[in-house]
């Protein structure tokens, strides 16, 4: 639906940040009864992990805070920029990436996840420990929030 506004939370390998980044978006959509009024997804710059489930770190950390994780892993496509209002970039690498794909007069307006907390780069948790999954998980919790008091009334 037109009306909705479209948010999707773009990564590397779409296994760890964005599809934490989305399914703790998801739970608070539906805490506050806002699930209808978003188009949510998640994705990667680079395919590498095309059709896996996110990483049992993300997996677990999300279960750690009572969030269930979701979706597949799938690499970016020009049509996002249609389709999303706003495509939410873990880091500096993924955003120019995502700047590099973006199709001449895109709709999506391409921004750091982290930029209402002024955070720079949501780190890649890839090749760290559990820890550094926690703390990806503060990271983008706190900006979240910032986003959706930005995009709601
Ligand atoms: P993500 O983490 O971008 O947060 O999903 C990574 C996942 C996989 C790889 C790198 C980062 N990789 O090199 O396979």
């Amino acid at each position: 639906m037109a009306d909705r506004t479209g948010v999707l939370f773009v990564c590397l390998g779409n296994i760890c940040r964005s599809p934490l980044a989305h399914a703790l978006f998801v739970q608070k959509l539906s805490e506050r009864g806002l699930l209808d009024t978003f188009e949510v997804d998640s994705a990667g710059t680079a395919a590498y992990h095309a059709g896996e489930p996110p990483d049992p770190r993300t997996v677990e950390v999300l279960r750690k805070h009572g969030v269930r994780a979701l979706g597949t892993a799938r690499q970016v496509v020009a049509a996002d920029f249609d389709r999303f209002d706003h495509i939410l970039a873990m880091d500096q690498s993924n955003l120019r990436a995502l700047q590099d794909l973006a199709p001449k007069g895109a709709a999506a307006r391409v921004h750091r996840m982290l930029e209402p907390t002024r955070g720079g780069d949501v780190p890649d948790p890839y090749y760290g420990g559990d820890q550094g999954f926690e703390h990806v998980y503060t990271l983008i919790d706190g900006a979240l929030e910032e986003w959706l008091a930005r995009w709601t009334p």
